[in-house]
């Protein structure tokens, strides 16, 4: 590997928007981080809000030191988020995530990875009116994945079409861009973040 790939390698954190037990977000991510893993610039962490606590009372305008996971979203450079739909929109305990944070979201690329029968895409619009609030900039590339629980084989394993996993790919070559062209952004901080 040569120093500018060394360099340009970028750290991107899976977000896993449900919490739900059983889930099937569980084989969604696995294939996520089978796909992800495998990319040469991704430095890759998954992080999976069913492990995290993050108490709604405890809340803070502007984030909060006590978060335990503040320090893995600020050394990311951009977001993958894994979200199905409730309702036509997205989960709660991904809301509470991001309003728990404040500067961890800002001048960075978040990308979506949705399901549900329609591939999640009203949780995905949804997400997408919320995120410029915290200066998070959304991909517009996306990977829906509509009947997903459909496509489970006999182990339990998600069984990607062609055309999701050339999403996927898409998806996050268009993060890879914007991440790199934030990044300045983020070491200027032109607004004087908190
Ligand atoms: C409370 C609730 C509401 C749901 N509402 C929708 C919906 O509005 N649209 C949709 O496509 N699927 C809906 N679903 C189906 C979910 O998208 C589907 O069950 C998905 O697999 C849930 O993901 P999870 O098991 O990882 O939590 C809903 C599921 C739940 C539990």
């Amino acid at each position: 590997m040569t120093a500018d790939n060394v360099s340009s390698r970028l750290r991107i954190a899976v977000v896993i928007g449900s919490v739900r037990k059983p889930r099937l977000a569980d084989p969604l991510a696995a294939w996520l981080e089978r796909e992800l893993s495998a990319v040469d610039w991704i430095d890759l962490d998954m992080i999976d809000l069913a492990s995290v606590s993050l108490p709604m009372h405890e809340m803070r305008p502007g984030g909060a030191a006590a978060s335990p996971i503040a320090g893995r979203l600020a050394d990311a450079d951009g977001f993958v988020f894994l979200t199905p739909e409730y309702n036509h929109s997205f989960p709660a305990a991904l809301k509470n995530a991001i309003d728990w944070h404040f500067t961890e979201w800002a001048y960075k690329p978040v990308a979506f990875v949705g399901y549900g029968g329609s591939g999640g895409i009203r949780a995905i619009e949804q997400l997408r009116t919320v995120l410029p609030e915290l200066r998070a900039t959304t991909v517009r590339e996306s990977v829906l994945l509509p009947m997903a629980w459909e496509h489970i084989d006999a182990d339990g394993h998600f069984v990607a079409s062609p055309g999701a996993t050339k999403a996927l790919h898409s998806t996050v070559e268009e993060l890879r861009t914007w991440a790199r062209a934030l990044r300045p952004l983020r070491s200027a901080d032109p607004v004087g973040l908190p």
